[in-house]
């Protein structure tokens, strides 16, 4: 239960007191072959605005629009079971596989080559997930080969033959999916996996020595091995990979909105233990280099909810409805407080990806051969990354606080600054945690030779409002127009449950 009052916050922002580079993979992208994420989400060759290969040109420019930078592909737990090989050449040879994972049917119409076209069209970085549950070092060189190797040999030829004359030049690959899940298809321990990972990589490296290699680290900071898996996994792996995954789907409004509006809380404590772990283990094995993080799944997720059931017994359907939660306003503020825990952390986030892109789990839903249209958490994603340039700044926060059941005490106000130097322009991201009152709020930018650009809010007196095809746009983000500057402060009332942009320039 929630016992705030919305006494004022204050934050104190210093363009001096950098955390680290605004990384534009932070807003990074996952499209695994999932229900309809894939298939009529952004493939739908009889979609009226799909181009030649069958790709949807509406959802193209809402992802454009969304400012999405990597693409996380081919899974996720689909990876765990995936022959990638299946996928290429001509498609009416492709095989149709059963997805164990989903318990879904593959029909491999879609596939790498098809995948880079549409990433390009997309004009978003490929970040590829190689089998480490089924399959191993070979496959794994398998498809580096066919992806990266110029010509003049059987896979690279291979992949010229099928239409793509150069290569592709992916750099960053994940060696496997949620290893440590006992739902993940091969699922490893510790040891198993960071074995596996480490000569992965070292035969990748082999080919290929500047990649960006991932390893496995927890699917969330609950799962029992977290820590040990990660510490195990990097002991053995920690010289061959330059990252650690975390995945987290923790953050579901299960009826304690005061928790569920502090989820970023727990992101921040995922994100510091990782960190810590890795360079505990730098410590103890004498290591110079640091393991960053890929936050590589992160969302709000209803796991509970039907739609995330998936078929059962003999019925193996391509492209089920599958995890197409709608979202609210409320996981949208939720949305918006995990890309302000991302920010603020990034000197060790070097990447992330928000699960998914389209219809499971997603900012972007589609109706197959219809509609498409922006979920509520769209708005936070799209702003953030557009706005958020040059440096992350260290904010000191001063805020009155509430009890939350799951983790306790907690700062109603929850904020993040980026500065770009060069353009002058400071943006500060901030959440009102609080369920029933506006949060005064004071920014002292210790400076007054700012002008302000513009102040804008996402927030409903109905928080548990959701867009549907028919209406996307009844909750848009909108000015704040409390907002003011008076010297080198910056006053504004944050409404209850309200995630706010507020943008100054040098004058
Ligand atoms: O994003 C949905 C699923 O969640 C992914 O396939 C898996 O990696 C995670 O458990």
């Amino acid at each position: 239960m929630s016992t705030d009052n919305a006494s004022r916050a204050r934050l104190t922002i210093d363009p001096a007191f950098v955390v680290g580079p605004v990384r534009r993979r932070t807003f990074g992208s996952f499209v695994e072959h999932l229900g309809r994420c894939v298939y009529t989400g952004i493939h739908d060759p009889g979609h009226p605005t799909a181009d030649e290969h069958g790709f949807r040109g509406d959802v193209i420019e809402l992802v454009k629009e969304l400012g999405v930078s990597t693409v996380r592909y081919p899974g996720g737990n689909f990876v765990s079971g995936y022959r990638w090989e299946d996928a290429i050449g001509p498609v009416e040879q492709r095989p149709a596989r059963l997805d164990l994972a989903w318990h879904s049917l593959e029909p491999n119409t879609v596939g790498i080559d098809e995948f880079m076209i549409w990433a390009e069209k997309a004009g978003v970085e490929p970040m590829m997930a190689v089998n480490l549950g089924t399959r191993g070092v070979q496959e794994a060189l398998d498809i580096l080969e066919y992806a990266n190797i110029a010509r003049g040999t059987a896979l690279s030829d291979l992949r010229r033959a099928n239409g793509a004359e150069q290569p592709y030049g992916i750099s960053m690959w994940c060696l496997g999916n949620e290893m440590d899940g006992p739902w993940q298809t091969g699922h490893k321990t510790a040891a198993e996996y960071g074995r596996l990972a480490a000569e992965t990589a070292r035969a990748m490296r082999q080919m290929q020595p500047d990649l960006e290699l991932v390893a496995c680290g927890s699917s969330s900071a609950s799962m029992p091995t977290f820590g040990s898996w990660e510490y195990t996994v990097l002991t053995e792996a920690y010289e061959q990979v330059d990252l650690v995954s975390a995945h987290v789907y923790y953050y579901e409004d299960e009826g304690d909105l005061g928790s569920f509006l502090a989820s970023a809380v727990n992101m921040d404590y995922f994100i510091d233990s990782v960190a810590a772990t890795a360079d505990a283990v730098r410590a103890a094995g004498k290591h110079t280099k640091r393991i960053n993080i890929s936050f590589d799944e992160w969302n709000v997720w209803y796991q509970q909810r039907a739609e995330s059931r998936p078929p059962s017994g003999e019925d193996w359907p391509v492209a089920p409805v599958l995890l197409e939660d709608r979202y609210t306003v409320a996981d949208a503020v939720v949305v918006g407080d995990l890309l302000i825990s991302l920010l603020r952390h990034t000197d060790r986030v070097h990447s992330a990806s928000q699960a998914q892109l389209v219809n499971v789990i997603a900012p972007i839903m589609t109706e197959p051969g219809g509609r498409a249209w922006k979920q509520t958490i769209f708005h936070p994603f799209a702003l953030t990354s557009r706005h958020a340039k040059g440096d992350v700044l260290q904010v000191v926060l001063d805020s009155p606080t509430y009890q939350t059941a799951k983790y306790g005490e907690v700062p109603l106000l929850d904020a993040v600054a980026t500065y770009d130097a060069e353009g002058g322009e400071l943006v500060v991201f901030a959440v009102n945690r609080s369920q029933n009152a506006a949060l005064p709020l004071e920014i002292d930018l210790r400076d007054g030779g700012y002008r302000l650009v513009e102040a804008v809010t996402y927030s409903s007196e109905d928080h548990m409002w959701h867009a549907t095809a028919d209406d996307d746009t009844s909750v848009l983000p909108v000015a704040n127009e409390t907002a003011a500057l008076d010297g080198s402060v910056v006053s504004a009332s944050l409404p209850a449950i309200s995630w706010s942009m507020i943008r100054l320039a040098k004058a």
